[in-house]
Formats: C-alpha cells, sequence, structure tokens
C-alpha cells in the first residue's frame, strides 16, 4: 500500500482522475472497477472534462461498479445505476452495454451475485478499481465482520452506513437496508486499487485501515495484503495518520509520481 497525501480534496481527486485517464488513455479495452458516493463525484467531473475537452476515450472501456441496492430500480434516483448514468456514462463516450452493476431487482440473491462474479472474470477480471471508504470502513458495502476473502453477495448495511448514506433518502427511512456487493476478495483480485478519501470525516478510519491491524472489523484494512493499492487523501483525511512525512516523502521522490506533478 502507498499514501499519497494532497493538499485539497480537490487535487485529491484530481490525481485520481489523472490515473484513470493516462490507464484509460494507454489500454482502451481497460476493465475500470467504479464507486459511486459524493467524493467520486469530482472525479466524474473531472472524466467527464478530459473527455469533452481532450477527447478521452471510452469507447471499448468497460465497466463494473461495486454495488447497488437491493430493491432499488435503475430509473429510481438513488439507485447506484442512476448515479453512474448521470454522473458519468451520459458525459462520455461509454457504450452503456459495456458498464455493469447488480440488479437491485433480482429476486435470487445468489443467481445474481454469481452472475456478477462470473461476468468480471469472463471480461478478464478488474485492471483498476476505484475506492471510497464508508465511515464504517467499508469498502464497497463490505461492513465490519466481512469475511476478507469474500465474493459478491447480498449484505446487511449497518446503522452508521445507514445514517451516513439516508441523507439521500426522500424520506430517509426509504433507504434499502441490504444492496449487492463484491466481496473483498472480490475487490482484492484487481490488478491495481485506488482509495480515495477526502474531508475531516474519514480521518479516523483512514488511520485505522492504513496504520492500524488487518481486521475483518475494516474491510479497508484488507488493502494492506494488496500487491498494488494506492490511498490517496487530502490533507482534511491524513490528520490521524502517524507516518504522514513518511508519506509526503514518497510522493516527492517516487519516479512513479513525477509526472503527476503538474
Ligand atoms: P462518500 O461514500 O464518498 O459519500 O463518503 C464513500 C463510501 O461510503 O464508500
Amino acid at each position: 500500500m502507498e499514501v499519497i497525501i494532497r493538499p485539497t480534496a480537490d487535487a485529491a481527486a484530481e490525481l485520481t482522475a489523472q490515473i484513470i485517464k493516462k490507464t484509460v488513455a494507454t489500454r482502451p479495452n481497460l476493465v475500470l472497477g467504479l464507486a459511486t458516493g459524493g467524493t467520486m463525484e469530482t472525479v466524474y467531473d473531472k472524466l467527464a472534462r478530459e473527455h469533452k475537452e481532450n477527447n478521452l476515450d471510452f469507447s471499448l472501456t468497460r465497466t463494473f461498479n461495486l454495488d447497488e441496492y437491493i430493491g432499488l430500480p435503475p430509473e429510481d434516483k438513488n439507485s447506484y445505476r442512476y448515479y453512474m448514468n448521470k454522473n458519468l456514462f451520459s458525459r462520455i463516450n461509454i457504450d452503456l452495454r459495456n458498464t455493469h452493476l447488480p440488479n437491485g431487482m433480482a429476486e435470487n440473491y445468489t443467481a445474481e451475485s454469481e452472475k456478477y462474479e462470473q461476468l468480471i472474470k469472463d471480461n478478464g477480471g478488474i485492471d483498476l478499481q476505484l475506492l471510497g471508504i464508508g465511515r464504517s470502513g467499508h469498502i464497497g458495502f463490505n461492513e465490519p465482520l466481512s469475511a476478507l476473502q469474500s465474493r459478491t453477495r447480498e449484505k446487511a448495511l449497518t446503522p452508521v452506513t445507514y445514517e451516513q448514506n439516508s441523507i439521500y433518502f426522500v424520506p430517509p427511512e426509504s433507504m434499502p437496508k441490504r444492496a449487492f456487493t463484491m466481496g473483498i476478495g472480490t475487490i482484492l483480485d484487481a490488478r491495481r486499487i485506488v482509495l480515495l478519501a477526502t474531508g475531516e470525516a474519514k480521518a479516523e478510519i483512514i488511520s485505522k485501515a492504513v496504520e492500524g491491524p488487518v481486521t475483518s472489523m475494516i474491510s479497508a484494512s484488507a488493502l494492506q495484503l494488496h500487491p498494488k493499492t494506492t490511498v490517496i487523501v487530502d490533507e482534511a483525511a491524513s490528520k490521524n495518520l502517524k507516518e504522514k512525512e513518511y508519506y509526503r516523502w514518497l510522493f516527492d521522490n517516487e519516479p512513479e509520481w513525477e509526472e503527476y506533478k503538474g
């Protein structure tokens, strides 16, 4: 795992978008794992701008989202399919047939989960997985106690997640209490992972996930097992990290980051 601290939330999102841009540009038929949530909106704005202003080409890109609420149809404004169409897919030249999310309306949870896993495999696996982190430490909707080798399945959401996400629902109680999510094992199979977290509300969970022990109580800590994960945070989210100076030194000195310094 490597940790990159950028001065602002916008600069952290910009670095994330630039990594995605470079990967899409060098590998047109990339399999890209996508995330939802407030943090990602800025990243998707920036990718939409790259498409519009610099012709970033998504025509062959294939995408798999982490999760979807159970019981919400695609046209529901709170479904993640709706979120993805609105925030990204309708603003770039992606073929919607190449974009995948679990079907929130599927009645057979096991069959839907297995189908999703198979589809990822059939596409050759995920090249680059984008992640946010919830205040519960979840990646996707892998809430505390999720098995570190779990695969796509349906999960009950925790009260912390309910509190974090129900603000988007009218009324808040209409938020589903279950979701389909890729498992931690599914996520760890991605060839490269980039996790973006911004704002002080994420400072505590980021320090636990990055510098604490690997534990199923904090799903994101499993990323410590992954060979190529980059955690990008802004100053606010880095507040509780003990080894900040080391992380800054890495960004300043690792040749890999040279091309991202503008
Ligand atoms: P957020 O959600 O970007 O809205 O904070 C992240 C998450 O819950 O994974």
